[in-house]
């Protein structure tokens, strides 16, 4: 059997693998396994916001000698440094990390964190959002999960875009009733095609939580770590929340590692009764990478962001300039750029052809997807947009 053949046959996937079999990854490129060289303009969805194979982060993993695992009621110096530098480029007063191993585990502690401080059990997030695969994560999630799966969590209540003042007023009457333990957001919404909220929407809703002693929960999951332009996207709006959910770009894919962080009040006032243990979260070699990670990171910060912010705009200005089949609604910040097709055959039409003409995009139902690493040349985001042109 070739690989086709016994990927259908033993792995776990939904839909058909995309036409490509991986061999390596460098810079801003993705290399097949017969070394055809594609522009990578996905980087994993959000993980490899350095451009893949960052020389300090590979050699920091590579010489990597620690222990080789650490059980959780452990002390571990690693853990307290990758914790004490979340707590100081976090926005706001968050300042406790609980150890996970990914997105999906960080957003379901976040929910639990809301609960346990509150005493409450009800939700409230936007519609069609994505916050992960596990059963809570996903009552927060799209309504269509709710077709798959009868039995979702109740109370978990939706807001439908556009998010304005009409959508306030509806948060308003919900979390009015003080039953509602958390409102969860991307503060751009990769997963509704690069969603900017308005700033009044965002930080009205961030006042009425504060009123009614509901918990802001901010998913950073895949725009943070300087995907929109700014460190976290929260910063944008000068927003704090309450509880920061991130990972993807945390370790720059070089190990499955994600952290829920809280403030210090919240931690406190939850201590004893929650832990959010996980046997992997945080292991020692993810560890090591993301500290590698986020050092690089911090080093070069200016330059990477400036580099987000400016090359992202000219991202927009010039996919306002190309010409779609039918209507196009092109949004975003930063290297998080979306364009909405209303039309999957064609979104999907479009991401096979860049694919095969040299360029990876991410198409997902009538969604086009744009997260270019933040280290790509200019010269390399150019040849990118034109192959993109060419395939429409
Ligand atoms: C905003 C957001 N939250 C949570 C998740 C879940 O993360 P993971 O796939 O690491 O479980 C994702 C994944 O794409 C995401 O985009």
């Amino acid at each position: 059997m070739n690989l086709r053949q016994l990927d259908k046959k033993h792995f776990g996937r939904r839909g058909k693998p995309e036409d490509i079999v991986v061999g390596n990854s460098v810079d801003s490129y993705l290399i097949d396994s017969r070394g055809r060289k594609y522009i990578d303009f996905m980087m994993g969805w959000c993980v490899g916001n350095l451009g893949w194979g960052n020389t300090e982060v590979r050699t920091a993993v590579g010489k990597f000698d620690g222990p080789d695992y650490v059980h959780p009621n452990y002390l571990y110096r690693p853990w307290t440094q990758l914790a004490e530098i979340l707590a100081r480029i976090t926005p706001g007063k968050l300042a406790v990390s609980y150890r996970t191993t990914g997105g999906t585990e960080s957003v379901e502690g976040a929910l639990q964190i809301a609960m346990a401080c509150t005493g409450r059990g009800k939700f409230v997030s936007i519609e069609d959002s994505y916050h992960g695969n596990s059963i809570a994560t996903m009552s927060i999630g799209a309504a269509q999960n709710r077709e798959t799966f009868k039995n979702l969590l109740p109370n978990c209540h939706k807001i439908k875009p556009p998010l304005d003042r009409k959508a306030l007023g509806k948060i308003e009457t919900l979390l009015k009733k003080r039953d509602v333990a958390a409102f969860i957001m991307e503060p751009i919404i990769c997963n509704l095609g690069a969603l900017v909220p308005d700033r009044e929407f965002i930080l009205g809703v961030r006042k009425l939580c504060t009123r009614y002693g509901t918990l802001f929960i901010a998913d950073e999951v895949a725009t943070g770590f300087g995907r929109t332009g700014k460190l976290f996207a929260c910063e944008h709006f000068d927003l704090e929340p309450d509880i920061l959910c991130v990972s993807k770009a945390i370790t720059g894919g070089y190990g499955g590692l994600g952290a829920v962080i809280t403030t210090s009040k919240i931690a406190n006032a939850i201590k004893e009764d929650f832990g959010l243990y996980s046997t992997y979260g945080w292991h020692p070699r993810a560890v090591a990478a993301a500290l590698a990670n986020l050092r690089y990171l911090r080093r070069h910060q200016r330059k990477l962001l400036t580099n987000a912010s400016r090359l992202g705009e000219h991202f927009l200005s010039r996919l306002a300039q190309m010409t779609f089949r039918g209507k196009a609604t092109i949004q975003g910040k930063g290297f998080a750029i979306g364009i909405k097709l209303e039309d999957e055959a064609y979104a999907s039409e479009v991401g096979d052809t860049c694919r095969e003409n040299g360029l990876l995009i991410s198409a997902e139902e009538d969604v086009l997807m744009f997260f270019p690493a933040l280290t790509i040349t200019r010269q390399t985001a150019q040849r990118g947009l034109d192959i993109l042109e060419m395939s429409l």
